[in-house]
C-alpha cells in the first residue's frame, strides 16, 4: 500500500490506485473530462495534468499509478498554466452556444473555464463547422461542434451497454463522434451517455429546452420501474401553475451512485418512465352515486367505505371483506395494511400479487422482469396468495367489499371476475379501468410525493424521499389507511417515519447512508 503526498497531505492507498483516485480520497478534486470511474482509462483530454517530483514532465493523474514516496502537486504554477492551455485548446473550436445549451449551468467546460481558464481569446481563425443537433437515437441528440472528443460515450457503448453504436471518425480538428453506419443509439441503457458527457454534446430529447437546470431542485429517490431498485435523483420544478397548464413537475431522472446496486447507471425505461407522476392522475376522491363517479370530499368517501366494510363484516365476519394490496406500495404502507386488515380485522382474504401481470424485459445488467419495486417487501411482510383467489370469491358474492390498491384488474379473466364484485374500493394514483369500475376511488400519492422505503429483490431496504406535494387532494396511502382505520374504530400511525421506526428500530433518517440502503445482512430485523 503506497503512501504518497498530494498538495502537502499524506495518503496511503491500495496498490494500483491512480493519482486522481488517491487525491479524491483526501478531498482533492483534480479536473477531468475523459476519466470516468466506471469506464476504462483513455488519457485523451490532458485536463488532469499534475506535477510529480522527480518526473521531468507533467503527468496525467488519471493514468499514473500512485507510488510510495511520490510527491504530487495539483496546484503548482506549471499545472495551472497547463490547465489553462488545455482549456484554450479544447475551446478553440467550441461554438458559443451557452445561452441555448441545455448543459449550461452544469457544464464542465463552463465550470473549469471559470476556475482555470479566464484568458483573452487569441483565436482569429474561423471555427471548424460540424454537424449540429441531430437525433442519434430515440432519446439522445448529438451536437458534434460541442464535443471535446473525450470518448466517454464511445467507451460506454463498448464496455457497459456492449452495443457498439458510437465511434470516433476522421482525424485532427475534423474528428467527430458519430454512429457507425446503419446503427442507432437505441440500446436499453442509451440515456447514460447523456449523464457522462461532460459538455453539452449529448443532450436528452425529453428534457431539451424544457427547463434551465438552475430552476431544478433534486431529491433522492428509488426507481419504481423494476425490482432492482436503482438509486435515482428526481429533478423537479415543483410549479403547480406549470402543472395546471398541462406541464410536468418532474423534469428528468438521473442515476444516483450506489456501488451495490446500479453504480452510475440506470436503464432507459426507468429514466424516462416518470410520466405517470404528472399524467392521468386521480386528483380527488370519487364516489359512484347513480351510475357515474362523482368527485367527493375525503370524509364522506371514507365514511362510505367504513359503513360498507362494517356492514359486510357484521354479515359475513372476516370473510366478507377482501383486500388486494400491491408490490407498488412502500413497506410502510404494506405494514399499515397488515396492521389494519390482518392483525386488527383478522380478514382472511388478503392478497398482494397479480398473477396476470406481464413480466417486463430482463437482462444480465440491471433490468429485472418483475416490474414492481417492492415484491420482496410484500414477501418479507408475510403477504401470500394472489389476487385471483380473492377476485373469485368477490365474483361469487362471498366477499361483499373488495379493496384494491394500485392494481389494474379490469382486463381479461380478471376483468370478468371484477365485473361481478358487489362493491369495489380503488386506492391508487392514476386512472385505469379498475378505478373507473369502482364504487369509491381514493387518490394515493406517487413515490415522488411521499417518504418511505422499498425492499429490492436482494433484500436491500432503501429509502425514497418526498420531492413534491401530493397532487390535488391525493394523500399517501399510509395516511389513507390510518384514516380508514379511525373510521372503523382503530388507531394507526399515519407517517412513514413512525411506521418505519416501529418496524426497524431506527429512524428513516438513519437509512440515509451511502446509497440510502440497508445491506440485507446487517438490516435490523423487524
Ligand atoms: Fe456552453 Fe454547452 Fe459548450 Fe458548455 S457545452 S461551453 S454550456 S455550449
Ligand atoms: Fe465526450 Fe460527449 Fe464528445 Fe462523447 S459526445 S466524446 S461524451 S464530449
Ligand atoms: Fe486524465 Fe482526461 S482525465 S487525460
Amino acid at each position: 500500500m503506497p503512501t504518497l503526498t498530494i498538495d502537502g497531505q499524506e495518503v496511503t492507498v491500495d496498490a494500483g490506485t491512480t493519482v486522481i483516485q488517491a487525491a479524491e480520497q483526501i478531498g482533492i478534486n483534480i479536473p477531468r473530462y475523459c476519466y470516468h470511474p466506471g469506464l476504462s482509462l483513455a488519457g485523451r483530454c490532458r485536463m488532469c495534468l499534475v506535477e510529480i517530483e522527480t518526473f521531468p514532465n507533467l503527468q496525467i493523474a488519471c493514468y499514473t499509478r500512485a507510488q510510495d514516496e511520490m510527491v504530487v502537486s495539483t496546484t503548482s504554477e506549471r499545472v495551472l498554466s497547463a490547465r489553462q492551455s488545455m482549456l484554450e485548446f479544447l475551446l478553440s473550436n467550441h461554438p458559443l452556444d451557452c445561452p441555448v445549451c441545455d448543459q449550461s449551468g452544469e457544464c464542465d467546460l463552463q465550470n473549469f473555464y471559470m476556475d482555470h481558464g479566464q484568458y483573452q481569446s487569441r483565436f482569429l481563425e474561423n471555427k471548424v463547422k460540424k454537424k449540429k443537433a441531430f437525433p442519434i437515437g430515440p432519446h439522445v441528440i448529438l451536437d458534434q461542434e460541442r464535443c471535446i472528443l473525450c470518448t466517454r460515450c464511445v467507451r460506454f457503448t463498448e464496455e457497459v451497454s456492449k452495443s457498439n453504436e458510437l465511434g470516433v471518425f476522421n482525424r485532427g480538428s475534423r474528428s467527430v463522434i458519430d454512429l457507425y453506419p446503419t446503427k442507432s443509439l437505441d440500446n436499453p441503457y442509451s440515456g447514460n451517455v447523456i449523464d457522462i458527457c461532460p459538455v453539452g454534446a449529448l443532450t436528452e430529447r425529453e428534457f431539451r429546452f424544457k427547463c434551465r437546470v438552475w430552476y431544478l431542485a433534486s431529491q433522492e429517490s428509488i426507481c419504481t420501474g423494476c425490482s432492482r431498485g436503482c438509486n435515482i435523483s428526481l429533478d423537479y420544478n415543483g410549479s403547480r401553475r406549470a402543472y395546471k397548464a398541462g406541464g410536468r413537475r418532474v423534469m428528468r431522472i438521473k442515476p444516483r451512485y450506489n456501488p451495490d446496486i446500479n453504480k452510475w447507471w440506470i436503464c432507459d425505461e426507468g429514466r424516462f418512465g416518470y410520466g405517470f407522476i404528472d399524467t392521468d392522475r386521480i386528483e380527488t376522491p370519487m364516489q359512484r352515486t347513480t351510475s357515474d363517479l362523482e368527485p367527493s370530499d375525503w370524509d364522506p368517501a371514507l365514511a362510505r367505505v367504513a359503513e360498507t366494510v362494517k356492514a359486510a363484516y357484521s354479515e359475513k365476519g372476516a370473510n366478507g371483506v377482501g383486500v388486494i394490496v400491491s408490490p407498488q406500495l412502500s413497506n410502510e404502507e404494506l405494514l399499515a395494511c397488515r396492521e389494519l386488515f390482518v392483525e386488527k380485522m383478522k380478514l382472511t382474504n388478503v392478497a398482494a400479487l397479480n398473477p396476470w401481470e406481464e413480466p417486463g424485459e430482463a437482462d444480465d445488467f440491471l433490468r429485472n422482469a418483475d416490474r414492481n419495486p417492492n415484491t420482496k417487501g410484500v414477501e418479507d411482510l408475510g403477504y401470500s396468495g394472489d389476487a385471483k383467489a380473492v377476485l373469485e370469491k368477490a365474483a361469487e358474492g362471498e366477499i361483499e367489499v373488495l379493496i384494491i390498491f394500485r392494481h389494474n384488474l379490469a382486463d381479461g379473466e380478471a376483468g370478468k371476475l371484477l365485473e361481478k364484485a358487489k362493491f369495489v374500493v380503488y386506492v391508487g394514483t392514476n386512472w385505469n379501468a379498475t378505478a373507473e369500475r369502482a364504487h369509491v376511488v381514493l387518490p394515493g400519492a406517487t413515490h415522488a410525493e411521499k417518504d418511505g422505503t422499498f425492499t429490492n429483490f436482494e433484500g436491500r431496504v432503501q429509502r425514497f424521499k418526498q420531492a413534491l406535494l401530493p397532487i390535488g387532494d391525493s394523500r399517501n396511502d399510509s395516511q389513507i389507511i390510518s384514516e380508514m382505520a379511525a373510521k372503523l374504530g382503530y388507531s394507526l400511525p399515519a407517517s412513514a417515519d413512525e411506521i418505519f421506526e416501529a418496524w426497524k428500530g431506527i429512524s428513516l433518517d438513519e437509512l440515509s447512508g451511502s446509497g440510502s440502503s440497508v445491506d440485507p445482512d446487517t438490516a435490523v430485523q423487524a
